[in-house]
């Protein structure tokens, strides 16, 4: 599964809309039944209007009526592995496991992979994970 998040992913990541800050960032996930959702980064004039790559996947997957999320892949052009915001982890840890793999990565192949509880430890949550 992680060679066809992360290739999804970076299909994903050439529909970002990003004419502010030009930097590109596609995500893919898998939910327990089996799809794959993608998402990319949509900017707003209004900047913090923006949506994240991340975000806009697993919204994508949760108004499909998706809400067990399994594994994702998230790529940019970054230096290293991309590093996902702190809101991006919050939304990660509300439908993934905390158990969940992300796998990072970079259009030259660096790879990091990272659980949702190592991403963002000691999290808020109203539920039961
Ligand atoms: N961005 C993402 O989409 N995901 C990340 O993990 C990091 C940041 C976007 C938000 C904005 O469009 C651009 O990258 C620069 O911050």
């Amino acid at each position: 599964m992680k060679d066809k998040l992360i290739q999804t992913a970076k299909s994903a990541l050439d529909y970002a809309y990003v004419p502010y800050s030009t930097f590109k960032v596609g995500a893919a996930l898998v939910t327990k039944s089996g799809s794959i959702y993608s998402g990319c980064n949509i900017e707003n004039a209004s900047y913090p209007l923006t949506c994240c790559a991340e975000r806009t996947a697993i919204f994508k997957a949760v108004s499909e009526g998706e809400k067990d999320l399994v594994e994702m892949a998230v790529i940019a052009d970054s230096e290293g592995p991309v590093s996902p915001c702190g809101a991006c982890r919050q939304v990660m840890t509300e439908f993934f496991s905390p158990d969940a793999i992300i796998y990072l990565t970079n259009l030259t192949g660096d790879l990091k992979v990272i659980t949702v509880k190592e991403l963002l430890p000691y999290s808020f949550s109203l539920h039961e994970k």
